[in-house]
């Protein structure tokens, strides 16, 4: 356990003042507990504020690839947290990202204890369990709302087979580099777009277990969906018919393979609205943009 000290604190919170306007990122859902909260002014609100600027002030340095997590505190009143920045984003959007969500968060979920934010580009939660250990992390989903009209059977197949595909990819880094894959394939004169991303001091064996069991998930929120996320605390997916993350970027952060082809024509609409859904009242807020 990474201990916080009170000179880190006041050095960050400075260093919060003056940081320049950077461009904010995109926010996409949130969750945060409702039923289980802390009272304004305790331990556990000191300890909150502590590791959010923890992570913030962690969040500019270089070689971290996107990830730290830490803890704040001693039991019961002990913090967890963490962010992960999108494989393919630089490291100063990632310090912006992280930076900016650690205010919105407070902004939008002020008094849960457990709370996961999403921006396009980084993760950033926090929780009065440690949600590293399978029995407290719960799968946050997220799905487009619009359904695909072509074949939707082989569409859920390609998704499912393509993801697979690059979560063997994404777990072979070796434990400490970014963990993160992604890859196009063709669908019905449209291109699927998938990304895989587990923590980077995720073993490969776990990163790939958890990977599978995000991609178990899909039927739970996705089934036919143009787009859908599964979150989990270690790894997540994503798959869209629009491009979400940076491919020259991603190129450059891992080797990418050549696109795969699925099935020919018709045509379908691909509005992008979308709905937030969750199976853990742990996550009973969780808001729809
Ligand atoms: C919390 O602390 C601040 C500053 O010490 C004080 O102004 C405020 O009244 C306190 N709020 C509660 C709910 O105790
Ligand atoms: C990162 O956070 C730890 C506490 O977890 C702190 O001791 C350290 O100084 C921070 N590093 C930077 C560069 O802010
Ligand atoms: C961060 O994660 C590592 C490994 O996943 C774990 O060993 C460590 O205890 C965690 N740190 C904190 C402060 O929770
Ligand atoms: C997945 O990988 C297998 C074997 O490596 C390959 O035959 C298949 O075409 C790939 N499919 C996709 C959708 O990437
Ligand atoms: C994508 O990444 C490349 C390479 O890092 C960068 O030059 C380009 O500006 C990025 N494009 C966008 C739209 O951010």
């Amino acid at each position: 356990m990474d201990s916080l000290k009170l000179s880190t604190i006041l050095l960050s919170l400075l260093s919060l003042a003056i940081i320049t306007q950077a461009q904010d990122p995109k926010y996409l859902i949130y969750s945060c507990s409702d039923t289980t909260t802390f009272t304004r002014n305790s331990t556990y609100q000191a300890n909150l504020n502590l590791l959010l600027s923890s992570l913030s002030s962690n969040s500019t340095r270089n070689n971290i690839n996107g990830f730290y997590n830490v803890s704040a505190g001693k039991d019961p009143d002990e913090v967890y947290g963490m962010f992960l920045c999108r494989g393919d984003v630089s490291n100063s959007v990632c310090r912006d990202c992280v930076n900016f969500a650690t205010k919105d968060m407070l902004k939008k979920c002020p008094i849960g204890k457990v709370a996961t934010i999403w921006y396009d580009e980084c993760e950033l939660r926090y929780s009065n369990r440690n949600f590293f250990s399978a029995e407290y992390d719960s799968p946050v989903f997220f799905s487009n709302i619009n359904y695909v009209t072509f074949e939707p059977e082989r569409f859920n197949q390609l998704v499912a087979i393509t993801l697979s595909n690059i979560s063997t990819r994404a777990a072979s880094a070796p434990t400490g580099d970014k963990k993160f894959a992604v890859q196009q394939a063709n669908y019905n004169l449209q291109i699927l777009r998938t990304l895989v991303q587990c923590t980077p001091d995720l073993p490969t064996p776990d990163c790939r277990r958890c990977l599978a069991g995000a991609i178990s998930k899909l039927g739970n929120c996705c089934d036919g969906k143009q787009g859908g996320i599964v979150i989990f605390a270690r790894c997540n997916i994503r798959y869209e018919l629009y491009e979400f993350y940076n491919a020259t970027a991603a190129a450059e952060a891992v080797p990418a393979p050549p696109p795969v082809a699925l099935s020919p024509p018709p045509a379908s609409g691909s509005e992008t609205r979308r709905k937030g859904k969750v199976d853990n009242d742990l996550f009973n807020c969780l808001v729809a943009i």
